[in-house]
This record gives structure tokens, C-alpha cells and sequence, in this order.
């Protein structure tokens, strides 16, 4: 009943012509699928190039960060307004990349997220614990405090608008990948957390899986029952690797 959504993140990586290349490859492949919905996320200054090319498609475009503000002096910002207006459809917010290297807490995030709303995008929210929270036996706690800051925020509601990505930041790049089983646990999880606010809403919201999903583990991490997709990274660079992706998640 969930559509599933698979999602390439690009993080900073590509020249213009080869960010060309990826997002053209990508669409030849994708006429192919029909029940998974294909989204790719390519840094800034290829957003027009992605909106041109996938026009009249069924491939979405999303940003990979956004600014919390509307509009102003915010140098080096990039506005929800101005992805909207490139075409994009979903926003990457909170990633641990962002969390870790930039300072963004889970009050930015929420900010974030819900600028994001009122500029029509969905956001896709990122959380994730850090291997040593895992060892600790405090996965839980963390994903936890993620998403319930985002309720404290922005209200239970919001989460009917936007989409989850669980991302083990130990699997995060590292070709570690979250074993189906400990994905699965943590997806239920986040599903309970928000259907213990609101039953419809937890039903519904897709939690996608981020970190080392592969051609090779997709299929089995995608047939867990709270898994509803995936964001891919490094495997979201190569046009064919992203597609075999995608076809596990049909
Ligand atoms: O946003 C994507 C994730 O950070 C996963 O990256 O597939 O390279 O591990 P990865």
C-alpha cells in the first residue's frame, strides 16, 4: 500500500556534463519501471540541467539541503522557494552529513522541514545513530529524540507530509551495510513512534533505508515489511547500479 521511493543522493560529486550523462542514463532505464518512484537528488548547480532533462517523466528531482529562512542575507544559501521553482519535489533535511559537519541540530531540521512543506516539496527527514550510540545500546534513544523533536516542533501532522530516511550512520559510505533484520527493527521502530501519536499516519509515512544499499543487498533490505525504499549515495553514481536498485524495489 506503500508506493515504494528510491532516491539517489548525490552528495558533491560531478562535472555538468557528467551529472548529464547520469540523469539521462537514469531516464532510459526508468521508462522500463512502473511501480517504484524514482527521485534523484544532484547538487545545486545541476538542478536546471536535471529539470530540463526530466520533464514529461515520471523521475523526480529533489534538493539536498535547504535554507531555514524564506528569502534575505544568507550567503550561500539556496531558498525552498528557488528548488521549487528548479522543479524539485522532495528535499533532503537533516542529513548526518549536515548534522555532523554543519551543526545542524534537530530545531534547524524542524525549521527545515517544515519550510519545505509550505514551498509544496516534501522533505525527506534523515536520522541515524553513530556506531558508538549502537554499541551502547542507544539506537533507540537517539531515533527517538530525532523524531520527537520534529513532533514537539512541528506537530504529529507533519509527518503526513513528509517522508523518513533511517540512516545507520556507521553504514553510511562505509560498505557496512544495517543487516535486513537491524534495519527492520529500527524501521518498526519509528513506525510505532509515530503511530503511537497517530494510527493513520504511522500506517502511511515511508521510512526508506539509507547507507551502503547496493544492487546486492537492495532486495533483500527493500522486502522488509517498514522498509518503503531507500536513499542511495555512493551506488546512486553509476546510472546501471541505481536502476538494479530500483527494479528490487518494484
Ligand atoms: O544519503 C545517502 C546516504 O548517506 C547513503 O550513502 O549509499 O553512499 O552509503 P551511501
Amino acid at each position: 500500500m506503500r508506493q515504494p521511493l528510491i532516491a539517489g543522493n548525490w552528495k558533491m560529486n560531478g562535472t555538468r556534463s557528467s551529472a548529464e550523462a547520469l540523469i539521462k542514463g537514469v531516464l532510459e532505464g526508468a521508462e522500463k519501471l512502473g511501480k517504484a518512484e524514482i527521485a534523484i537528488c544532484p547538487p545545486f548547480p545541476f538542478l536546471e540541467a536535471g529539470e530540463r532533462l526530466v520533464a514529461n517523466s515520471s523521475v523526480r528531482l529533489g534538493g539536498q539541503n535547504v535554507c531555514t529562512e524564506a528569502s534575505g542575507a544568507y550567503t550561500g544559501e539556496v531558498s525552498a522557494a528557488m528548488l521549487a521553482e528548479f522543479g524539485c519535489s522532495y528535499v533532503i533535511c537533516g542529513h548526518s552529513e549536515r548534522r555532523e559537519y554543519y551543526g545542524e541540530t534537530d530545531a534547524i531540521v524542524a525549521k527545515k522541514l517544515a519550510i519545505v512543506v509550505e514551498n509544496g516539496m516534501k522533505p525527506i527527514l534523515c536520522v541515524g545513530e553513530t556506531l558508538d550510540q549502537r554499541e551502547q545500546g542507544k539506537t533507540q534513544e537517539v531515533i527517538a529524540q530525532q523524531i520527537d523533536a520534529v513532533i514537539a516542533q512541528n506537530g504529529i501532522a507533519s509527518f503526513a507530509e513528509l517522508e523518513i530516511a533511517y540512516e545507520p550512520i556507521w553504514a553510511i559510505g562505509t560498505g557496512k551495510t544495517a543487516t535486513p533484520e537491524q534495519a527492520q527493527e529500527v524501521h518498526d521502530f519509528i513506525r510505532q513512534r509515530i503511530a503511537g501519536q497517530d494510527q493513520a499516519i504511522g500506517a502511511k509515512v515511508r521510512i526508506l533505508y539509507g547507507g551502503s544499499m547496493k544492487p546486492g543487498n537492495a532486495s533483500d533490505l527493500l522486502s522488509q515489511p517498514d522498509i518503503d525504499g531507500g536513499l542511495i549515495g555512493g551506488a546512486a553514481l553509476a546510472a546501471e547500479d541505481f536502476l538494479a536498485i530500483c527494479r528490487a524495489g518494484e
